[in-house]
């Protein structure tokens, strides 16, 4: 067996995919039930944060430490990692020391380099280009309020970044046509759009993605590493808020996800946003936990 990392959304199988979130879906209910359980004892998950987190550092956290196992907070500011130790050499020390390491990072390619020099599985936990395991919770969400994705219609508005990537990645996954709507500029990376054939398009006008849609998601204008092109952002998504006007156009029981933190009055409204008959972003955020837990599981189970 060899080790099994996280990296995008296509590091595992269909049937893995379907079986992670059916795990995740089984833990969930578990934890509702108060059946707690801790095949990872003595596990240790390192991980390393180069960007900001609320959701990513709880869940992994909270989620290690349920599963009996400990997480290690490993901050730039105070390891070598900010001083300039290269990531292969802190890869394999790390790897060395602990079960699992969880990265979030700038460049994809520092997780690749990472992941090439580790012993134990190493999971994205957001990259400038992906963000996988937001994926796992989104899938996992729909699962439970509408059933399979699976020939459903998505439509992604607003900046062609690291979670429109991802969904990309879903699309193929899980075999569902997605419409991305963005102004001209802050297209996804071509290469990603081609390599999932006909079932994903780029259109500009919102209403055009949004037109009989199943699943409406945005995310925030400028990502994190952005903050210097906030205001030019500003005036270059004018018009890509969602609201409850935009999901008008969608299908009636369509559910609408963002990954959180949101800006209100930006890319999503505020009355959207807490319309819990259309909006399912707090079942969203919960399930990072959920589905995390079953992520680690399984690379742990299929890794040597
Ligand atoms: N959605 C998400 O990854 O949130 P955090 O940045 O708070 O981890
Ligand atoms: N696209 C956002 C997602 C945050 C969870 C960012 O990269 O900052």
């Amino acid at each position: 067996m060899a080790v099994r990392h996280f990296l995008t959304l296509l590091d595992l199988s269909k049937e893995e995919l379907r079986a992670v979130i059916e795990r995740a879906i089984e833990l969930k209910a578990l934890r509702n039930q108060g059946v707690t359980s801790e095949p990872f004892r003595n596990k240790v998950l390192g991980m390393i944060f180069e960007k900001a987190s609320t959701r990513t550092r709880v869940s992994f956290e909270a989620g290690m430490a349920q599963m009996g196992g400990h997480a290690l907070f490993l901050s730039p500011r105070d390891t070598q990692l900010g001083r300039g130790e290269p990531v292969e050499d802190s890869a394999r020390v790390i790897s060395r020391m602990v079960d699992m390491v969880m990265i979030r990072t700038f460049g994809h390619e520092i997780l690749e380099r990472f992941a090439e020099f580790s012993k134990v599985p190493v999971i994205n936990a957001l990259s400038d280009s992906y963000h996988p395991c937001q994926l796992l919770a989104d899938l996992q969400t729909y699962f439970e309020h509408r059933g399979s994705p699976e020939g459903k219609v998505v439509a992604w508005v607003g900046d062609g970044n690291n979670m429109c990537n991802s969904y990309i990645s879903a699309a193929r996954q899980f075999d569902f046509e997605l419409r991305i709507a963005c102004p001209e500029g802050y297209d996804p990376d071509p290469a990603i759009v081609a390599a999932a054939g006909n079932r994903v398009t780029v259109v500009r006008r919102p209403e055009d993605a949004v037109r009989g849609a199943d699943w409406v998601a945005t995310d925030v204008w400028a990502s994190m590493g952005q903050e210097d092109e906030q205001r030019i952002r500003m005036k270059a998504f004018a018009g890509y808020l969602v609201n409850h006007e935009l999901m008008s156009h969608a299908n009636r029981d369509a559910v609408f996800m963002h990954c959180l933190p949101a800006h209100r009055g930006e890319e999503v409204s505020g009355e959207l946003l807490e319309d819990e008959s259309i909006s399912v972003v707090w079942d969203e955020a919960e399930n990072r936990l959920h589905a995390q837990k079953a992520l680690m599981e399984f690379l742990l189970d299929n890794s040597n």
